[in-house]
């Protein structure tokens, strides 16, 4: 359970949409989320439900036919979504990590993993190059993105113009006039835009030059604070080189090989204070492979990806998500691909890297089977939207959601191998979503206000919410299935039966 109740992720009102053939498909409608330190949330819902998108959008990783059509995601005080491409690269892969359902799309097959992991490592050989971005990083990200704001609000206008003009230019006109006033209108329109364009310039513009004047000032503390740290570490290195040779030169034989092992580590010591060797980027690799469960990772090390097992592969894909030591990892259903068995032991490593490492953790999955025993907090999603809302017991012991009950009952029950109950029908077509609650069509709950307005989030306890007309208080009391009462009803009294025997 998240104990620090520190956010370090916060999604609010994301709306994600994607141009396609057929029209704008709607794949994430009005999301919010929290990820709080320290904790799982995991986000389960079927196929199509908007959870991968939801994860790219917070990688930044987005097909090209997306359109963010609202909402931010705030990650350190920063919004991802205006956050410029370069500061972003810093971000992804390095402060949040994350991995996919299969494995072999995240490697290369013609590279030896040994040198994929240590690849990763290398990326950031140049401490003192990392050292100066970290003392420049906040005054760039506040130039970049007054630079992305006035680049998104002239974009926008543009755009608004741009419809206009094809509107125009398809349109059937009854009579001249009527076109010829629509053509006056758009050069209006257009004049307009040219004002605005240099409006917003000049707006902008004056505030980017500050900005750049203080990082320019930045940039300068920061280049003379890096050369300040070599010299300081050369100095030290050459005091100690020094007097170490002084020492070898007076000492008698026996002495001898220990002072030049030291003179040896000194050497070593200092490269690694300046930049990460080849060297040490592989002691780093093979101990991250160990760390993840790969037997014999010296021998591994020289091998290509086809000659390991999905899950093995699998856990190569988390060592090189590991490797920058982030803050947030994203996995998305990264055991869908494997066999039951190995699915348990990546769920094991997953929570013992996140104990170990302290990682915040979203999982993505459509089984809340797999979530039970690793998730503080549960998001349900359906067609675009998180549904059901809570911590763990209260979406695995207190369902409100009709669409978490279908989702409960269609759980596999290893020990009694009762039949499950699959969820009737099938998702949405999310170019022309439903208008009321989504899940309605499928739900044998659904009363007439289903199909005609949105429910709001009902709220059940400060962390519980659920959007469903069954918690009106006018709404007609319903109990959820059988199949879901039951199963809650017996392992509350295992868990009894548990304290009992403790
Ligand atoms: N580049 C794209 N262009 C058009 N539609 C897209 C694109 N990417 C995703 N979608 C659509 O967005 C919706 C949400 O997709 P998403 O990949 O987030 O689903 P998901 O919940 O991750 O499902 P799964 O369990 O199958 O991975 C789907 O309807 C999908 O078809
Ligand atoms: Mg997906």
């Amino acid at each position: 359970m998240a104990e620090t109740g520190k956010t370090v992720l916060s999604v609010n009102n994301l709306v994600v949409n994607f141009k396609t053939d057929n029209g704008i498909l709607q794949a994430v409608r009005d999301v919010s989320f929290d990820l709080e330190e320290g904790e799982t949330l995991c986000i389960v819902g079927e196929s199509g439900s908007g959870k991968s998108v939801t994860s790219k959008a917070i990688m930044g990783i987005l097909a090209n036919n997306a359109i963010i059509a609202g909402g931010n995601i705030m990650y350190r005080g920063e919004n991802l979504l205006e956050v410029a491409e370069e500061e972003f690269y810093k971000i992804r892969g390095h402060k949040i990590g994350m991995i996919f359902q299969d494995p072999l799309s995240s490697l290369n097959p013609i590279v030896k993993i040994g040198k994929q992991i240590t690849e990763a490592t290398l990326i950031n050989s140049d401490k003192l190059k990392l050292m100066y971005n970290d003392l420049i990083s906040e005054d760039m990200i506040r130039y970049k993105n007054t630079l992305a704001r006035r680049d998104i609000a002239i974009d926008t206008e543009k755009k608004k113009l741009e419809l206009l003009e094809t509107q125009i230019k398809t349109k059937d006109y009854a009579d001249g006039a009527a076109k010829s006033a629509d053509q006056a209108m758009l050069k209006q329109k257009k004049d307009a835009f040219k004002e605005f364009v240099k409006k917003t310039r000049a707006e902008y513009d004056a505030e980017a030059k500050e900005l750049k004047a203080v990082l320019a000032e930045t940039q300068k503390k920061a280049k003379k604070q890096v050369k300040e740290y070599k010299a300081q570490v050369t100095q030290e290195h050459k005091k100690k080189l020094a007097s170490l040779k002084s020492e070898l030169s007076k000492a008698g034989p026996e002495a001898r090989d220990s002072i030049k092992k030291q003179i040896e580590e000194e050497k070593t010591e200092y490269t690694n204070k300046l930049s990460i060797t080849k060297e040490e980027a592989k002691k780093r690799a093979l101990t991250i492979m160990k760390e993840v469960g790969i037997p014999d990772p010296e021998k591994r090390y020289n091998q290509y990806p086809f000659e390991f097992s999905g899950g093995m592969r699998q856990r190569i894909v988390i060592a090189i998500a590991l490797t920058a030591s982030p803050e947030i990892l994203i996995c998305d259903e990264p055991t869908t691909a494997l066999d039951v068995t190995i699915q348990a032991q990546i769920l094991e490593l997953i929570n013992r890297i996140k104990e170990e490492r302290k990682l915040s953790v979203i999982f993505i999955t459509h089984d809340l089977g797999v979530v039970a025993n690793m998730a503080d907090r549960v998001a349900v999603m359906y067609a675009g939207k998180i549904v059901e809302y809570g911590t763990a017991e209260e979406i695995f012991y207190d369902p409100k959601h009709p669409y978490t009950w279908a989702l409960l009952s269609s759980i596999p029950d290893v020990d009694s191998k009762e039949k499950l109950e699959a969820i009737p029908g099938t998702p949405p077509n999310m170019i022309y979503p439903p208008k009321g609650d989504a899940f309605a069509a499928r739900s044998k709950y659904a009363m007439n206000i289903d199909f005609r307005e949105q429910p709001e989030y009902y709220r059940i306890s400060d962390t519980h919410y659920a959007a469903t007309w069954l918690l009106d208080p006018k709404a007609p009391k319903v109990e959820m299935p059988k199949i879901v009462s039951e199963r809650i009803r017996i392992s509350l009294e295992e868990d009894k039966k548990h304290e009992q025997a403790e």
